[in-house]
């Protein structure tokens, strides 16, 4: 079904044939009287406003009964807002089921890890297994799409909302039977999925699939494999949906196309997005900035991989944020200038539409505190006035709309496997974060001036001259013989602790650490050294490590030792060493290093690789530099206007130097 859905972009009901950048938010007309629709439909207009996602939490409006349906409130919202030459990008609506749903049916409520029944009151309450909810979903799904299938404003569809925002993890029966139906088709035999999941270990041994169930609440810890297992179905069975509602939507308007709201942000990471990609028509993400020292390097890799996520073609910004969010401790508001520097940053990393949650704050809810284009104060207000300005800005770059990514020289490597594998319970340490590693490892390329991709092992390696992998944890034998390939080739690899430690199942690669890399790295370890908490050790190269060491010995005369540890039980032994393969090289560094240490590491590391910054020398690290075709992007890392004029080329939007604090440049290079 999924050949000829490569990359079909949403189609602008009003002039299909001219390229822009969308601007919108998320809609929610339900919660206003009617008359407040004219004043949004105004208000929509004065801010540039072409696209809005409709209908994303209406399933109770919609379908206030099993039999009743009404869509006479959404057919007068889809007029006024293709009246006032706004696309819709509308959603199946099965976000949140109502509660005559779970009522009628409480075997569609999830049962979380300690067996209780997680209920409605709140949204997202569904079993993803559930064959009760898709019959439901699809019932709905089918009843809009046909409702809508030639309505001019349908640009596109929202496949429910934010997949497995809240119920990734379900350990219901429907999730257990589920599960079983997955590992048969995985294992096919009893025998192999005894031997993958090593249930010799701790008389786990299954003699029938019946005997097998979810990682639940169990006496200590459960087995590895089989929590790395529900986490891949737990993925997969999210992803069955996505595919479920998209094949109805397909089927009764195959002109147009499909996509879902990512999470590619932060610590979500339950939903395997490397593996999702292919079965949308585009990739679109929600992205909300992180408060912490590195929350713009964490915005800007998090786009990053959005774009390698879509293969470098341009995503759509389903969701980010005027201002401040209501979900987190402390929820501080945008300074000025950082809704413009936010929302342009994603378009520099490939973004074709910049779009909110929500265009209106809502008056009451849950969502009350978090912000919008319109806030509580009204259109009278700076964020307004920030939003008309930002729509503004993007009018004039409908230029950059439609240019892919333009690959870089160097790039990270993430990898969902990884991330899940190396963070399970019973190992060296619970402190590691293999997210926080790779982005560290982001920070020091941008501290740098280098322009790095972050992409998924799926993406093709071999174009980047650097390759840095950080906790490449799960190392499966074809993903050793790729990196082999890539290094002999004339690439150089770059990676970390607790790499190449384990396969596909789990099952550690044995003859000593880092098992499937440890000729390729020239080094073996024989026994892990993780610190506690508050102990550091001194490398002879001014850094200085936490979290993890290792006790490494040299196995090849062509390994070399690039710095040394000064302190801790390490003391006189190497701490990052690089080994000479033909024209390319692999490095490994031992221990945490964070940002800082990781910029001066790699400024070796990546000199070695022959690759440097692109910006004119007194610009790097200041500024991020992105690029999509003839457009560079220039954002401004610092507090602290900067002379870009060394950058030659026409300014789109900003003819004004010097680059402002934290503000964002956009540089046209192409005619002469
Ligand atoms: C997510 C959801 C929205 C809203 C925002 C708030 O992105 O999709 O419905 O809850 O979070 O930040």
């Amino acid at each position: 079904m999924q050949e000829d859905h490569g990359h079909r972009w949403l189609r602008w009901p009003s002039d299909p044939t001219r390229a822009r950048l969308g601007f919108g938010a998320d809609y929610n007309p339900e919660q206003w009287p009617r008359h407040v629709w004219d004043e949004d439909m105004r208000a929509m207009r004065a801010a540039g406003a072409n696209i809005v996602s409709l209908a994303i939490f209406s399933w109770a409006r919609i379908q206030p009964s099993e039999d009743v349906w009404d869509f006479t409130w959404l057919d007068e919202v889809m007029d006024l807002l293709h009246g006032n030459g706004i696309a819709v990008d509308l959603a199946t609506a099965t976000a949140s089921p109502p509660p005559w749903l779970t009522t009628l049916h409480p075997q569609i409520l999830p049962v979380d890890h300690d067996g209780r029944t997680v209920w409605h009151g709140a949204r997202q309450h569904w079993r993803p297994t559930s064959p009760v909810f898709r019959e439901h979903a699809l019932r709905l799904t089918r009843a809009l799409a046909e409702r809508y299938a030639g309505h001019p404003a349908l640009a596109a569809w929202h496949v429910n909302n934010e997949l497995g925002c809240h119920n990734v993890y379900d350990y219901s029966d429907d999730a257990a039977a589920a599960f079983r139906v997955w590992l048969r088709e995985r294992y096919r035999t009893l025998e192999a999925l005894n031997e993958a999941w090593a249930t010799t270990f701790w008389s786990q041994g299954y003699s029938d699939w019946g005997q097998i169930i979810p990682p639940r609440i169990v006496t200590s810890h459960p087995n590895p494999t089989q929590q790395l297992d529900f986490k891949r179905f737990s993925s997969d069975a999210l992803k069955e949906h996505l595919r479920a509602e998209r094949d109805v939507l397909r089927e009764v308007t195959p002109g147009i196309p499909v996509t879902t709201n990512f999470m590619v942000m932060g610590e979500t990471k339950g939903m395997n997005y490397a593996d999702w990609a292919a079965e949308i028509d585009f990739v679109a993400n929600d992205h909300y900035v992180l408060p912490g020292p590195q929350s713009r390097e964490e915005l800007s890799f998090s786009a990053n991989l959005t774009g390698n996520l879509a293969g470098g073609r341009p995503w759509y910004l389903m969701e980010h944020s005027t201002s401040a969010v209501n979900w987190q401790p402390v929820n501080v508001a945008k300074a000025s200038g950082e809704l413009a520097r936010d929302s342009l940053t994603h378009v520099a990393h490939g973004a074709d539409a910049v779009c909110f949650f929500q265009w209106r704050q809502s008056a009451a809810g849950a969502e009350k505190y978090h912000s919008a284009m319109v806030p509580h104060a009204g259109e009278d207000s700076a964020v307004f006035r920030a939003v008309v300005d930002l729509g503004a800005r993007l009018r004039a770059l409908d230029g950059v709309a439609g240019t892919s990514r333009t690959p870089a020289r160097a790039a990270v490597v993430f990898d969902w496997e990884s991330w899940w594998t190396a963070e399970l319970d019973s190992h060296p340490t619970d402190r590691l974060r293999y997210r926080q590693e790779a982005l560290d490892w982001y920070t020091a390329l941008l501290n740098l001036g280098i322009r790095a991709d972050v992409v998924p092992t799926s993406a093709p390696l071999e174009r980047y001259d650097l390759l840095v992998a950080p906790i490449l944890h799960v190392m499966p034998g074809a993903l050793a013989e790729r990196l082999r390939g890539y290094v002999a080739g004339g690439g150089h690899l770059v990676t970390t602790y607790f790499s190449g430690i384990v396969d596909e199942h789990d099952r550690v690669w044995l003859g000593g650490y880092p098992g499937a890399l440890r000729d390729l790295l020239g080094i073996r370890i024989e026994e892990f050294a993780p610190l506690l908490d508050g102990q550091s050790v001194e490398l002879d190269n001014g850094t200085t490590g936490t979290l993890w060491t290792d006790r490494i010995d040299l196995t090849d005369p062509a390994t070399e030792v690039l710095a040394w540890y000064k302190t801790g039980e390490q003391t006189g032994r190497a701490a990052i060493t690089r080994r000479q393969a033909g024209a390319g090289s692999a490095a490994y560094v031992s221990t945490r290093l964070g940002a800082a240490g990781l910029t001066t590491v790699l400024a070796d590391l990546a000199a070695h690789a022959g690759v440097t910054g692109e910006l004119p020398e007194p610009l790097r690290g200041h500024v991020e530099l992105a690029v999509r075709g003839d457009y560079w992007f220039l954002i401004n890392r610092t507090g602290t206007p900067l002379d870009t004029t060394a950058v030659t080329g026409e300014r789109v939007g900003t003819a004004h130097q010097p680059l402002e604090p934290h503000g964002v440049q956009i540089v046209y290079r192409g005619a002469g």
